[in-house]
């Protein structure tokens, strides 16, 4: 499942101040069509960070003063998402797309046009066999790895199609924007969550409720189903399965883990396998300190508009890094608990030998985000287990406390 081949590092180059302004204007649209904060300033040209060996501070913008109230979050939550774009996964489109639909038997197509080109893409709609519609849903790459209730549907979201596993650019959102498009396979299959949330909206002959979707997947669809989440605000909850480093992972840590004799997918490893992330990751993966981010801000993104998130994690796969997923979740959750919504985001790391298997033992918290988050029932979801034995000293990774935001 590690496929390996070398990608090639690509330069961005001096931007005239009249790009810049462009590139400004571009950004407010594309996160307007993600619909995001349109107000939030865009990332300056030139990022100069100090290496820190620690996960940083979430809590502290570019600008240098640590927010201090609830108001200032959802421009810093602007700012990770577009870290995020440039350095690791690359940048979203920047238009609107136009989407129609037509629902046919349980295939819902999707045609989405832009900047003059189209494609289209079909997912599979299994509608639970109890409840009223309009239902709730699960969108699962590839086809659910978690056990999914009788009351919940199972749309069903070949991502490879969108973006291949195997062949950088390739697949029905290359297509559409071209070969050459700095997105890796990660948000590009991302943008098409983002999508289906459109088709789901406009199609009630799908009869989906769009206000209770869910995302999962498992493995390096772990990784794709919480970047989608992250990305995708109307996803109500998020079950990513097993997606070790980039899903519940941090690079930081996971270089260390290697360091120290234990073999686990580091950054420097993923950028030479499959085409994942933008190009543009690897001018940093043998320098993981110089990230003015780890993933444990990319679980902040969950933290507003407040949604579910239940990291299903395995603590027995050791090239998962069960450490690294432990302690980068952890820190991510810190995010949560000063914006007071800690209960929404959970992890359950059990032990067992199956990748991509579902134990037991992770069935009573999976019930539980399902019930709160897409079947609205008043259940409780402040959940945080591991049988794992971690020894690491938090410490050592976190040098930042959870503020008191007014
Ligand atoms: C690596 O080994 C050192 C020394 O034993 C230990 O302190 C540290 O916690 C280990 N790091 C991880 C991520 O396991």
């Amino acid at each position: 499942m590690w496929a390996i081949t070398r990608l090639e590092s690509a330069d961005t180059g001096l931007v005239s101040f009249i790009m810049l302004s462009l590139l400004y204007t571009l950004i407010l649209t594309a996160t307007a069509a993600l619909g995001q904060n349109t107000t939030c300033p865009s990332l300056p040209t030139t990022i100069n960070y100090a290496a820190n060996p620690k996960l940083p501070d979430p809590f502290l913008p570019l600008s240098g003063s640590r927010i201090t109230s609830k108001a200032q979050w959802p421009c810093r939550k602007e700012e990770i998402r577009q870290l995020l774009q440039r350095y690791s996964y690359g940048v979203l489109p920047t238009t609107k797309p136009t989407v129609t639909t037509t629902m046919s038997g349980t295939t819902l197509t999707i045609k989405v046009a832009d900047g003059g080109k189209s494609m289209s893409f079909s997912v599979t709609i299994k509608l639970p066999t109890s409840g009223t519609a309009p239902y709730p849903a699960i969108i699962a790459y590839g086809g659910a790895s978690i056990p999914i209730p009788n009351t919940v549907a199972t749309i069903t979201y070949q991502n490879f199609d969108m973006a291949a596993d195997n062949g950088r650019g390739k697949g029905k959102f290359y297509d559409l924007y071209g070969s050459s498009h700095n997105a890796g396979g990660l948000i590009a299959a991302a943008w098409g969550v983002d999508r289906i949330m459109d088709a789901l909206e406009m199609t009630p002959t799908a009869k989906i409720d769009p206000k209770r979707v869910g995302v999962t997947g498992c493995s390096r669809n772990g990784k794709g189903s919480i970047i989608a989440g992250a990305f995708v605000d109307r996803l109500a909850l998020a079950l990513p399965q097993e997606g070790g480093q980039s899903a519940a992972g941090c690079w930081r840590i996971a270089d260390e883990i290697q360091k120290n004799g234990t073999k686990v997918e580091t950054a420097h490893q993923i950028v030479n396998g499959d085409s994942w992330f933008s190009t543009d990751f690897s001018k940093y993966v043998d320098a993981v300190p110089t990230l003015p981010w780890d993933n444990h801000m990319m679980h902040a993104l969950y933290a507003d508009p407040p949604r579910g998130l239940l990291v299903i994690e395995n603590s027995a796969i050791e090239y998962l890094g069960p450490t690294s997923n432990y302690h980068c979740a952890t820190a991510g959750r810190m995010v949560h608990e000063a914006l007071g919504v800690k209960d929404r985001f959970g992890l359950t790391q059990v032990s067992h030998s199956d990748h991509c298997g579902f134990p037991s033992a992770s069935q009573a918290p999976l019930t539980a985000f399902i019930n709160r988050f897409l079947l609205k029932q008043e259940v409780s979801t402040d959940i945080w287990k591991t049988d794992g034995k971690f020894t690491i000293d938090e410490g050592r990774w976190v040098d930042w406390t959870v503020p008191k935001l007014s």
